[in-house]
């Protein structure tokens, strides 16, 4: 009987933990600058054109494009759409593959594995035709990207749009020639402020000396919004007299008077107990800013043995307890919810 009230315990803390995360998706700051990017994507411009998001790693770029991508006017508005990340080292087929995938195209009687380049180019042109669609290109590190796939992307002028999300200038000037160039800036300090709060906090309130503190510690976060979240996670975790002590070690390791992210990433995993430890390094195997699934990654932590035993719980809700962790640390990031559940996730290339 008190096995069972504690384990209705456990799950009800879980549910109220998984409704207080912040969804990755969800942004702090760049209200005006996604407002003007809907613009972009919803005018009334039949020429196909790039909307490039350009700035540096871990500034929010990715963000940005997620919150337009699930837009409901843009839902609306395009019917076929499309998202994939280049990375640095790609093959355009390997691309064009994950690109027809992701408009989910009707591929008849082909299996999409074995399909050659030209194929694929084919059936990507054909199904565009006519179509309103909006592809979301992430992660371009060359200008060539695009060029290559371009005549993929049949042109009907009908407001059809690309957002190419890039760290490069080149690239977000040079790629297309029809482009926006959005250049994305920092977060200011009291959006910082907010984000921290948000990602700290969760639900309750900092009193005045924590706030101080807090607002301190945060703007040597440079408005860089990764480090902030990351900041939000360690501090979550510590009872208010660890903040000094935080606060006083970041101002030890100041780099041009910013915290230095490796450092700050050193803490949050030092500050982590083993078994977690054990977990977020285990999940390095997915390739950078890859998107898993939450019961994918804890079916194969309990298989490859890194989860303990514990008295009262099963191997598999010890592994959601630790990815719930990770997330609420900021180390995981949570792509997509469902039904109140976490469903899909990924880790920042930085991290
Ligand atoms: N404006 C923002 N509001 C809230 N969180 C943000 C914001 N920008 C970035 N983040 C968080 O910072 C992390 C890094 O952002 P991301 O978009 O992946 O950066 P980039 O694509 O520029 O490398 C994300 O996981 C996201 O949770
Ligand atoms: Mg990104």
């Amino acid at each position: 009987m008190r096995e069972g009230k504690s384990n209705n315990l456990e799950r009800l803390k879980d549910l109220r933990r998984v409704t207080s995360f912040v969804v990755d998706g969800n942004i702090v700051g760049f209200e005006n600058d996604a407002k003007m990017l809907l613009g972009k994507l919803l005018e009334d411009e039949p020429r196909r054109y790039v909307v490039s998001i350009f700035g540096m790693r871990s500034l929010g770029k990715t963000t940005l494009a997620k919150n337009l991508y699930h837009n409901i006017d843009v839902l609306n508005k395009f019917k076929c759409r499309a998202w994939v990340c280049v990375s640095q080292d790609y093959k355009t087929e390997d691309l064009l593959r994950r690109i027809v995938k992701s408009f989910e195209v009707k591929i008849n009687g082909m299996e999409l594995e074995k399909m050659s380049g030209e194929d694929l180019e084919r059936c990507l042109y054909k199904s565009l035709q006519g179509c309103l669609y909006l592809a979301v290109i992430d992660d371009v590190w060359q200008k060539e990207a695009w060029e290559s796939l371009k005549r993929a992307f049949s042109d009907d002028n009908n407001g059809s749009r690309v957002i190419i999300i890039t760290r490069i200038k080149e690239v977000a000037e040079r790629s297309d020639e029809r482009i926006h160039v959005h250049k994305l800036r920092f977060l200011r300090p009291d959006e910082s402020w907010n984000l921290l709060c948000e990602n700290a906090f969760r639900k309750s309130n900092a009193n005045e000396e924590l706030e101080k503190l807090g607002r301190e510690t945060v703007e040597k976060c440079s408005g860089l919004p990764l480090a902030i979240i990351v900041l939000g996670g360690l501090l979550s975790t510590e009872k208010p007299q660890e903040w000094r002590s935080i606060h006083d070690h970041f101002w030890q390791h100041l780099r041009n008077d910013s915290i230095h992210i490796p450092s700050l990433l050193t803490l949050s995993f030092n500050d982590m107990p083993y078994q977690l430890k054990l977990c977020f390094l285990y999940l390095g195997i997915f390739p950078e800013d890859f998107k898993f699934f939450i019961e994918k990654a804890i079916r194969l932590l309990v298989a490859e043995g890194f989860i303990r035993e514990d008295d009262d719980r099963v191997m598999e809700e010890v592994a959601k307890n630790h990815l719930d962790e990770l997330i609420n640390r900021s180390l995981v990031q949570i792509e997509n919810i469902c039904r109140g559940r976490v469903e899909t996730c990924r880790i920042h290339d930085l991290l």
